[in-house]
């Protein structure tokens, strides 16, 4: 079956309009890289943006259930595997050209590895994909039963190991990083209400709201204590950057912004179709969700 079908066999625009939205990030570095566009170290510089793609799509596949539920939007869960093997796919695209920046040195590429801990760790993430990828498929959705939403939540490690990768090759700039690591908290965050608070899977949207507080209270503090331990600076300074524009729009707005979004998303959501009215059984949460 094509990708761009639904469980029917019939076309499905969001399907389709997400397929060719995977490839346009890989498709742009594979221009820009031929025509010479990336600068002095254009090979590090395309191993840096399918990086970052990556991560992308691992957090945009995390955050497809969440979003599902808040937005009422059923059909969310078709792009799920495509975005999840997607991220997989870019992820063996930025180790491939990691290999050829070595030079296909395979014996200083492992060497590279073992002692390298932020390579280590980025390796243990792609090796994590790599078993989610290949019981992506319906059959083994099918075989593993129950066991394959238990090996599934690895993704929520995965997702933590490329922030760490992401963070300690960033060195002093962990603007991106932060926010990730931000994001990441608010989608634990949401898992836990989903147990603890939820009705028919879906947390209640002023849980959902004080997770984005919370989670953007962390971002700043995780923020403050980083640069306390690393650069010896005073926590209350990086807390009061916060506060203004000085030093630019801080992770923690940026994730304050993103939680306060989704929740006004949830709201309006509601307002246009209220959730009573709809059917029960079709509000359930990703746990019992196709891949
Ligand atoms: C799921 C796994 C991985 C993810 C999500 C990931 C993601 C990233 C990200 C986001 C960056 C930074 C991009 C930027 O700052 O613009 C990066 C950089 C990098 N990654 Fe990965 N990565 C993964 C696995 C790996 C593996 C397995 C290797 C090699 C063994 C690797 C090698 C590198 C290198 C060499 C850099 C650039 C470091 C530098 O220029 O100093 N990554 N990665």
């Amino acid at each position: 079956m094509y990708p761009w079908y639904d469980y029917s066999r019939r076309l499905s625009p969001l399907k389709l309009a997400v397929f060719v939205a995977l490839f346009v990030p890989a498709a742009w570095v594979a221009v820009a890289l031929g025509m010479g566009w990336l600068g002095a170290r254009p090979l590090n510089e395309a191993i840096h943006q399918i990086g970052l793609w990556t991560i992308r799509f691992i957090f945009i596949a995390l955050a497809i259930t969440p979003l599902r539920a808040i937005l009422q939007w059923q059909r969310l869960i078709l792009v799920r595997r495509m975005v999840g093997v997607a991220a997989f796919a870019y992820a063996c695209a930025h180790l491939s050209l990691y290999m050829v920046d070595q030079a296909f040195d395979l014996a200083k590429i492992a060497t590279e590895i073992a002692v390298r801990i932020y390579l280590t760790i980025g390796f243990t993430a792609v090796l994590g994909l790599t078993a989610l990828a290949a019981t992506s498929t319906d059959g083994m959705v099918r075989r593993l039963g129950r066991r394959w939403q238990q090996l599934h939540r690895v993704v929520y490690a995965i997702a933590a190991l490329a922030v760490i990768h992401f963070w300690m090759q960033s060195k002093l700039e962990i603007w991106e990083p932060t926010i990730m690591a931000g994001v990441l908290v608010w989608l634990f965050g949401y898992r836990l209400l989903a147990r603890f608070v939820a009705v028919r899977g879906r947390a209640p949207l002023p849980w959902v709201g004080a997770l984005g507080i919370a989670a953007a209270l962390l971002t700043a503090g995780g923020e403050a204590l980083f640069f306390r331990l690393s650069y010896g600076v005073d926590p209350v300074r990086v807390l009061d950057a916060n506060l203004s524009l000085a030093t630019g729009i801080r992770p923690a707005v940026v994730v304050l912004a993103l939680g306060l979004a989704v929740t006004l998303a949830g709201v309006a959501r509601n307002w246009v179709a209220p959730i009573a009215s709809r059917s029960g059984s079709r509000e359930r949460g990703g746990a019992t969700a196709r891949p």
